[in-house]
């Protein structure tokens, strides 16, 4: 029987190549969108790709969306919580409107989109739900604190839950570390930077000067998304699911001096098991 998987974020980038890659391979996906005609139109001829609005926002898109799997499937396999955006700003430069969009997107919109797919991933055999942190997710970068901030909150969450969830629902739990991947994410951060005044004249001039500079110098190209989509494909098909996976070499050389005792997380997963409920 084919399996089912829902991403959001799948419009572009890493959660589209995923979309495509799982497709081909014999899944049944649902796609999350914002843009559902455009999406449906440009993948037409994908019979098992299935575009839904997926707004992770609001919760009651999600639901919306969820009720349309569990009337034709009854349960989900995989849930790709994926959707997010950066943003460079200090805390100092940004306005809260924008700290709490970026949380609005990148972790309250992961929390609507577990708590909506739940149900149905407690219906599969062995569920799985996987979230797109970051390198960021883990180590903390100059005028990335927001961003970082968001995706350090995502790493608590999942690695909270997979304390208890196999256990309990017998559901896996990965997050999903990328390095720099070459989607439409940079150019999203840099337009706001643009839309918002562009780089300020203030006291973290140099700072930003100095980011931009080391940033532009740097000759590591960037993972495609297509190789990500590799990835998330094998990360799903293996025997022992990981809390932690990053998805590249250039990803663990960045994050190493801060996971090298435990590059899974399944270690401290069982101790903390253990140690709490002695399970
Ligand atoms: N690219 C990188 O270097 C990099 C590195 C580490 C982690 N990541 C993470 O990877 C994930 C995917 O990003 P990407 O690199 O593939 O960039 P992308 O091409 O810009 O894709 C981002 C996706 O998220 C969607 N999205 C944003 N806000 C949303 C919302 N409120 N509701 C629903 N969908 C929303 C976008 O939809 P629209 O098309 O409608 O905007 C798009 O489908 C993000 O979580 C990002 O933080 C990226």
């Amino acid at each position: 029987m084919n399996k089912i998987i829902a991403i959001t974020g799948a419009s572009s980038g890493i959660g589209l190549a995923t979309a495509l890659k799982l497709e081909q391979e014999g899944w049944i996906v649902y796609a999350g969108t914002r843009h559902v005609e455009r999406d449906r139109e440009q993948f037409a001829n994908h019979q098992h790709l299935h575009f839904l609005e997926m707004e992770v926002t609001r919760p009651e898109s999600l639901e919306q969306a969820f009720s349309v799997i569990e009337q034709s499937h009854g349960h989900l396999d995989v849930l790709f919580c994926n959707a997010g955006y950066g943003f460079l700003r200090s805390l100092g430069q940004a306005t809260m409107e924008e700290v709490q969009d970026i949380f609005n997107t990148n972790v309250y919109g992961v929390m609507h989109s577990i708590r909506a797919a739940l149900p149905l991933l407690q219906k599969a055999e062995n569920g799985h739900i996987i979230a797109t942190s970051s390198v960021g997710g883990l180590v903390g970068q100059p005028l990335n604190e927001i961003y970082c901030a968001s995706k350090f909150a995502v790493e608590g969450l999942l690695e909270s839950m997979a304390t208890y969830y196999k256990p309990l629902f017998n559901i896996e739990i990965t997050l999903l570390e990328p390095g720099a991947i070459a989607t439409n994410f940079v150019k999203t951060v840099l337009d706001h930077v643009e839309k918002t005044g562009g780089v300020l004249d203030d006291e973290y001039k140099p700072i930003i000067d100095a980011y931009l500079h080391s940033f532009s110098t740097r000759n590591t190209a960037p993972q495609t998304s297509e190789s990500v989509a590799e990835v998330v494909f094998n990360l799903i098909h293996s025997e022992t699911k990981p809390l932690r996976i990053r998805t590249s070499e250039a990803a663990e050389a960045f994050v190493s001096h801060k996971v090298s005792t435990d590059p899974t997380g399944l270690d401290g997963v069982l101790k903390i098991r253990k140690m709490q409920l002695n399970m």
